[in-house]
Formats: structure tokens, C-alpha cells, sequence
């Protein structure tokens, strides 16, 4: 199967279950801007998206932009780990703003209008620049918290699984390093930032970025990441990011993670 059809699948699927559900399972259904694909789109690309039964018009598909995607569980379900209000907080209004944002930025720019959000990630230079600060900074939030609420999961934490696991002792010694690093990179973030896990051509590496800013824009594959805004914490731990980066473990969705991994290693 080639990698585009690969994609489209998924995407197809991912389409269908929202129309039946009225509801977004996954981060980037309902747009047509699939997961981790920066290729171009063809109007044959678009008609396969359509499922062959449905009143959703290829043209309709092209106007549909950046929409929030729905958690696939309680707001308080990652309780005590991270709380309720901040979960409404966070996810109904800070990634809220953000998809407003990119989508108000695509709108009054017709040439980003059909790319997907890593394809503008990817490739920031061919953004014009009235509207790059505002695509890198309401995209990049879109695109890295879409990814946030996939990774963690209630009744989760714990060691990692998979291949994921296999790589992490391979590339740093043990999980328990590996957490460090992580943990050491949020901390050292100044002011608001994520820290990542990310897949390069070189393999793993862990790194951190500012503001909104994506490992996408620097050649690399998410692999894991933790939000240290302070909005993501700042009610529960207050000036104590220390005790955030840690208690967050308790919720990474391993079986998540691995499954990006293994994407990302297809690519
Ligand atoms: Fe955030």
C-alpha cells in the first residue's frame, strides 16, 4: 500500500466514523487535512475521503477547515493528575483560540487554503509572511494539542509498551533517563514551550520548543509532548512545573505514543 493511500485510509475512516458519530474521535477528523501528511492533494486525493454514500461534496470537503477535536474522555477523567477545570479550560478555550486563529489566518490567505496544518509546518518559508507568525503560532497550537489530549489517557501512565519502549532503552539507557530528559527540557523551557520526543532521520532525540512552535518545522516526527504553558498547570500546581512534569506520566498513553511511533518510522 503506498504511504498517500495509506493516509487517505486512515483519514477516509477516520471521516466516516465522525459523520456516523457526530463526533471527532481523533484529532484531525472532519478536516480535510490528514494526520501527519504533507503531501499534496489532488482533487482525485479529496474524492477519496468522500465516502461513496454520503451528501459531504468533494467542494464542500475543501472549505472545511481546522475544527477542535473532541476528547475521547471525561474532562475529569485524568483526575488528580490534572484537573478538571483545567481540562475545560485548556481544551475548550486556549484550543479553542488557536483553531480560531489558523483558521481566520488560512481565510484571508486563498493560497494556504487546502494544505494540510504539517504541511504548513513543514514548510513556514512558502507561508507568506503577513500571516506566518499567526499559521506558526494557531497551527502549531492546533497541531500539538490535538496530539496532547491523544497521548494521554485515564488508567494509563506507566512504563511504555511496544517498540516505543524497545527504542527509548536503545536511544537512552532506560526509561527512568529518558523521563529525566524529558523532564529536565520542560524545565529548562523558559517561559511557555513544549518538550518533546521526536523522530529524526539521526533516530530519537529529546528537545524543546517555544511558544507554539513544532518539531514539524524542524524536519522531525512528534512523538510525545508535554504542554509547559502555564495554563496547562498553573491552577493544580501552581508555580511548581517540577511536580507537573512529573505527576504527568501518570496519564501518557503508551499504546498512543507507539502508535506514532510506528508511523512515523513508515515515513
Ligand atoms: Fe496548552
Amino acid at each position: 500500500m503506498t504511504h498517500s493511500r495509506r493516509d487517505f485510509l486512515r483519514t477516509s475512516t477516520a471521516l466516516a466514523a465522525s459523520v456516523i458519530a457526530g463526533s471527532v474521535a481523533t484529532s484531525f477528523a472532519r478536516t480535510p487535512r490528514p494526520p501527519l501528511d504533507s503531501s499534496a492533494h489532488t482533487s482525485a486525493d479529496f474524492a477519496t475521503l468522500v465516502p461513496s454514500d454520503s451528501s459531504i461534496k468533494v467542494e464542500d470537503l475543501r472549505k472545511m477547515a481546522f475544527e477542535l477535536p473532541a476528547l475521547t474522555y471525561a474532562y475529569d477523567a485524568l483526575e488528580p493528575h490534572i484537573d478538571v477545570q483545567t481540562m475545560h479550560l485548556h481544551h475548550d478555550k486556549h484550543h479553542q483560540a488557536y483553531v480560531d486563529n489558523a483558521n481566520a489566518a488560512v481565510e484571508k490567505t486563498p493560497e494556504l487554503k487546502g494544505k494540510s496544518a504539517e504541511e504548513l509546518l513543514a514548510n513556514l518559508a512558502a507561508v507568506p509572511e503577513a500571516v506566518r507568525g499567526a499559521i506558526r503560532n494557531n497551527v502549531g497550537g492546533h497541531v500539538n494539542h490535538s496530539m496532547f489530549w491523544a497521548i494521554m489517557a485515564p488508567n494509563a501512565g506507566g512504563p511504555p509498551t511496544g517498540h516505543i519502549a524497545e527504542a527509548i532503552t536503545k536511544t537512552f539507557g532506560d526509561f527512568a533517563q529518558f523521563q529525566a530528559k524529558i523532564n529536565d527540557a520542560g524545565l529548562k523551557q523558559f517561559g511557555s514551550g513544549w518538550t518533546w520526543l521526536a523522530l529524526g532521520s539521526s533516530g530519537l532525540q529529546v528537545l524543546s520548543t517555544p511558544n507554539q512552535d513544532s518539531p514539524i518545522s524542524q524536519g522531525l516526527a512528534p512523538i510525545l509532548g508535554n504542554d509547559v504553558w502555564e495554563h496547562a498547570y498553573y491552577l493544580k500546581y501552581q508555580n511548581r512545573r517540577a511536580d507537573y512534569l512529573k505527576a504527568w506520566w501518570n496519564v501518557v498513553n503508551w499504546a498512543e505514543v507507539n502508535k506514532r511511533y510506528e508511523a512515523a518510522l513508515k515515513k
